[in-house]
């Protein structure tokens, strides 16, 4: 286990969604398993004024509830001891002259600091710049490192022009780009099954695979984010970052290791070989959709534009799919489907991989029903699973086959499940950026939906709506190459037979 340097976390936006979601939590499990460096110091910022001690209380509020057997108290009290609060208003040059002092004169605060920004993304370069120009992000005594949430920019000209104003004030390795798909077990299996695994290493490429698709669905609506989520939808939330993400992983080269440098060349080889999707072809390789009102787990809830905060003639997209090529010579051909939707009947993400029939159908006249294919599925939520579906003899005296699912559960019940921010913050201060995006992968990312940002931004007139806890709009199919292609309704045996989308 390598070991962490004494370090201070501040977290801007620490009363924020994402830092009581998350950030906390992570930060306490770590606590509770001894992961955390004695002398790590957390400090929340935030606009309101507002005591330690109250900081302190609202953290255990945040905790409490998510131990509902009773929390561990040692541990409890160890991390509340570590907090500190600074109040800091957007704008307000003397509240950073403020927090410079602190850090740097106030011996309690090692002098090694990652600085999170757990804010609206319109909100990170104003910090940047007022922490650069107070001198926090100079690396004298100790390092200086920034978490930058995604989506990084609303497009590629945005996300240059914020890299741009960063490089004023940070080198590369100071940058970690978070993008928490990567932080996720069954994510990170997706290499360790691609590249511990010769046996699928002459099966994975265009010769063999017919068509990949990459699905998350959820059931959570917008949760109180109108404003971030009106302004971003579907595209911008989950695609461009965290399925292109696993597009890449389950595409890439073989790296030469698995450092930063070498994965993240790969990663970003694959996502500049996607096929330009140009405005004129945008209807055939995207499709949107808008949730209306429905049902989800037997409740009745509101349709997206009855949300608080949406506009009623808004057109965000709260389901997004996507048909990809990746011109190279391994993927020639093989469709990459991708698809995401909030309100929808069931939270579930997969990687489903569908292989070619065999070149020559001997058991057509014995066989009953169609010829079936391979598949190989990872699922990443909400269980990590790995399943692959073969096609075997029925038992008895005739030639007929049927599919059988080989299910490799691999999460054994005793193995704790391990939040992906908990590995990611330990990462940052280790400075380890395997698992953060580089630049050019953010730009590339962009590149492939810029054009469909481009044509959805003009065709505001009409958005197809599905209601909330079914499969999705209708209509989807239409992406699809061939008639027998369509998306898996689950990981499940009768999870392949078609359905009408
Ligand atoms: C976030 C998106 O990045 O990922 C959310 O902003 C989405 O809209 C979330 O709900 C999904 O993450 P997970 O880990 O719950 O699948």
């Amino acid at each position: 286990m390598k070991i962490i340097e004494p370090c201070t976390l501040v977290i801007f936006g620490a009363a924020g969604n994402l830092s009581r979601r998350k950030l906390i939590p992570a930060l306490f499990s770590l606590e509770q398993v001894g992961r955390l460096p004695d002398k790590l110091v957390l400090l929340a910022c935030n606009v309101e004024q507002r005591r330690r001690e109250d900081w302190v209380v609202e953290v255990c509020n945040i905790l409490e509830p998510l131990y509902p057997q009773g929390i561990d108290q040692v541990a409890l009290e160890r991390f509340c001891a570590r907090w500190h609060y600074h109040a800091s208003a957007p704008g307000d040059d003397a509240a950073y002259q403020r927090l410079q002092q602190m850090i740097e004169e106030d011996e309690a605060f090692p002098a090694n600091v990652v600085f999170y920004m757990a804010v609206r993304p319109t909100g990170v370069q104003e910090i940047i710049e007022k922490l650069g120009g107070a001198g926090l992000l100079k690396q004298k005594n100790g390092w200086r490192r920034v978490v930058i949430e995604k989506p990084f920019g609303y497009d590629l000209l945005s996300a240059q022009t914020l890299q741009a104003s960063l490089y004023k004030h940070l080198d590369e390795p100071q940058i970690f780009r978070i993008d928490h798909y990567l932080g996720k077990g069954t994510v990170q299996n997706v290499m360790v099954f691609r590249f511990a695994n010769i046996l699928l290493e002459p099966l994975w490429n265009h010769h063999y695979i017919d068509h990949v698709q990459i699905t998350h669905s959820e059931t959570i609506g917008i949760e109180g984010r109108a404003d971030y989520y009106d302004n971003s939808g579907a595209l911008r939330d989950m695609i461009q970052s965290h399925l292109l993400q696993l597009l890449a992983l389950v595409a890439m080269e073989p790296p030469v290791t698995m450092s930063a440098e070498h994965l993240r060349d790969e990663k970003v080889k694959v996502l500049q070989a996607i096929r330009p999707i140009t405005q004129n072809s945008v209807n055939a390789h995207a499709f949107r959709g808008q949730y209306t009102n429905g049902t989800i787990d037997g409740k009745a809830v509101p349709g997206y534009l009855e949300e608080a905060g949406v506009p009623p003639d808004s057109s965000t997209e709260t389901y997004a799919a996507l048909k990809v090529f990746i011109d190279n010579w391994r993927w020639a051909g093989v469709p990459f489907y991708l698809r995401t939707g909030k309100r929808m009947a069931d939270a579930s993400s997969a990687i489903c991989i569908r292989f070619k029939n065999p070149p020559q159908d001997l058991l057509r006249h014995t066989r009953q029903g169609p010829q079936r294919p391979n598949w190989i599925m990872l699922g990443i939520q909400p269980h990590d699973t790995m399943k692959m579906e073969m096609q075997v003899k029925v038992p008895g005296l005739d030639l007929h086959t049927r599919t059988i699912s080989l299910d490799a559960t691999y999460h054994k019940g005793s193995e704790a499940n391990v939040d992906a921010y908990e590995g990611l913050l330990l990462d940052v201060m280790l400075g380890d950026q395997s698992l953060f995006l580089r630049i050019d992968e953010v730009e590339a990312a962009w590149r492939v939906v810029d054009p469909i940002i481009k044509v959805w931004a003009m065709e505001r007139g009409f958005i197809t709506s599905y209601p909330a806890g079914s499969a999705g709009p209708r209509g989807t199919y239409r992406l699809f190459d061939r008639d027998d292609q369509f998306w898996r309704k689950s990981l499940n045996l009768d999870g392949a037979d078609s359905q009408p989308y």
